[in-house]
């Protein structure tokens, strides 16, 4: 509907695909369709609108950025592993300028060092990390706050 700024896009980066395959014990066992059934309901429950883009292909990632503010009010981004290193990434959200919140299913700072430096610090009103599938719920509490529902 014009005007509710309830849209919300969920864009999941690289390898999230193969959610249900990877390490259960970080990412625990639902496949990415099972995730995203749930984030539905969750957003349902918020009265937000949920929708979702996947690929493993950084370019694809960005452009999706440089589109969203007409497609979304809000988002939310897991990355993948482009969170550690992608300022392409970072610089594409400036350019959208949504607000935003980043969500890891796994606890990014309780593992390699690596992991835990994100490129979206400073562009991002929140971090959830850690808390699996909930995680998504608690990302999508906060965006509806920023927007003010
Ligand atoms: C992840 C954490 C990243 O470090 C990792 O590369 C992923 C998934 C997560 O959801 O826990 O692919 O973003």
């Amino acid at each position: 509907m014009a005007g509710a700024r309830n849209r919300v896009e969920v864009l999941h980066g690289v390898n999230l695909d193969t959610l249900g395959r990877r390490d259960p014990e970080h990412y625990g066992t639902l496949t990415l369709n099972e995730l995203e059934l749930q984030i539905k309901r969750f957003a349902r429950e918020l009265d937000l609108e949920a929708a979702f883009f996947q690929t493993n292909h950084e370019g694809e990632y960005v452009e999706r950025l440089h589109r969203l503010p007409d497609a979304a009010d809000a988002a939310v981004l897991n990355p993948g592993s482009w969170t550690h290193y992608s300022w392409a990434i970072h610089d594409a959200l400036e350019v959208a300028g949504v607000p935003a919140v980043e969500v890891h299913l796994s606890d990014v700072q309780a593992r390699e060092k690596w992991r835990r430096r994100s490129v979206l610090e400073g562009l991002v009103v929140g971090v959830v990390s850690g808390e699996g599938v909930a995680g998504y719920r608690l990302a999508l509490e906060m965006l509806a706050k920023e927007l003010g529902r």
